[in-house]
């Protein structure tokens, strides 16, 4: 059977040019970074290669890249580190119900632990914040603005430029998880005001547990990681290097396809909708920005309407799966139980709704062919009413 990948958005099969690169440091060039001979310096010299390359792709300065283990820690770090840093203080966060859980669950426990207060905004119908809400939402006493710059379920944009602007008109420092939007979109933190952004590799073709946080300078979180003197005394522990050599030419490829990349997916997205439309129609619901500049090219939301289609929600993916496809749903499973997913429950969804909805997620390996074999599927497996 030929497998169709259509689940890019978590996770993407590792680039060969990437492979090739990790080799050496896991087999030759093994040297422990902070080491003084020779071997650690090779490896030093790389990691700090490497951190030029991530710092240029988002328009920073080297020594606002902090390199971690992912895009959970990198965002654990963000928001524990300023949470930490007001300890005593106490203090108040605005974020959204559409986060993802290592942005949510850290502030949950941010809130349950440490006391603080944090404002949840309901996305709109299709997943976008809208800024004035954020405007009202902030307090006296807020000091920080977290919300993802694209969401990793509908692919929803936030306007991180508007948001920016209020956070630092107010003096509030913004981070922004940046996890899916790096590599489909223009992210050059500078121009677009964050105060600290997430980058992982294994959604861009790069190796898993490596991640890069820009921390922009003058932003003070307090250390997260204790342990050696590593990344500036900021994130203890052994550079993990042949990851970051193949973080580096992860971003490099980036850099060079990022345009047709992004003509790329925004035409398989087209496609697949258009196919979509023309077979299920009304029963279709689209769960992702219907204007294109607000939602990510490569990713589509979709469930169908249950007065208009017949089909098992809790099934779906497994009968996609014994069919050779792999994408993504509108559940979490949670001890054993499927829970609808959070976010589309925020958006409006109703829980079967929620229960039954698909995401495709793009690569660059994909083609046309792909949405059409996955169409074909649906059409097996969805009966309309
Ligand atoms: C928006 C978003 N944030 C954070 C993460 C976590 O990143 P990692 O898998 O590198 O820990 C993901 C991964 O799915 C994500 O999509």
């Amino acid at each position: 059977m030929d497998r169709i990948y259509l689940d890019n958005a978590s996770t993407t099969e590792t680039d060969g040019r990437v492979l090739e690169a990790m080799m050496p440091y896991l087999t030759g060039k093994f040297g422990n970074a902070s080491s003084i001979h020779s071997l650690g310096k090779t490896a030093k010299v790389m990691l700090e290669d490497t951190r030029d390359i991530v710092a240029e792709a988002i328009g920073c300065s080297s020594s606002e890249i902090f390199f971690t283990s992912g895009g959970t820690e990198s965002n654990n770090f963000a928001l524990k580190g300023m949470a930490f840093s007001r300890i005593g203080k106490g203090g108040h966060i605005v974020s959204s119900l559409a986060e993802h859980s290592a942005v949510l669950d850290t502030l949950k426990y941010l809130e349950s632990r440490f006391g603080f207060d944090v404002t949840y905004l309901a996305p709109g119908g299709r997943g976008n914040i809208d800024p004035d809400r954020v405007r009202s939402a902030v307090r006296e006493d807020t000091f920080l603005i977290s919300l993802m710059h694209a969401n990793n379920e509908t692919g929803a944009l936030t306007d991180v430029r508007a948001v920016s602007g209020i956070a630092s008109g107010y003096g509030i420092a913004f981070h922004s998880d940046t996890v899916q939007s790096f590599g489909k979109l223009n992210l050059n933190v500078k121009e677009l005001g964050m105060d600290m952004a997430v980058i992982s590799a294994h959604k861009i073709s790069g190796p898993k547990g490596i991640s890069a946080l820009y921390i922009k300078k003058g932003t003070k979180p307090d250390k997260y990681m204790h342990g050696g003197m590593q990344e500036r005394d900021m994130r203890g522990g052994t550079e993990n290097t042949a990851a970051i050599a193949g973080f580096g030419k992860a971003v490099l490829i980036c850099r060079d396809q990022a345009g047709r990349d992004f003509e790329h997916y925004t035409e398989l997205r087209r496609h697949l909708l258009g196919l979509l439309l023309s077979e299920f129609g009304n029963a279709l619901s689209v769960n992702s920005p219907e204007d294109e500049s607000k939602g990510l090219p490569n990713i589509l939301n979709f469930s169908f309407r249950k007065e208009l289609a017949e089909y098992d929600e809790e099934m779906l993916l497994i009968q996609l799966d014994l069919k050779g496809i792999a994408v993504s749903g509108g559940s979490a499973c949670t001890s054993g139980t499927n829970k609808p997913s959070h976010v589309l429950l925020a958006i409006g969804r109703d829980p079967a709704e929620a229960l039954g909805a698909v995401r495709v997620s793009f690569g660059r390996n994909n083609t046309k062919s792909d949405c059409e074999g996955l169409l074909k599927a649906l059409k097996e497996i969805v009966r309309l009413k």
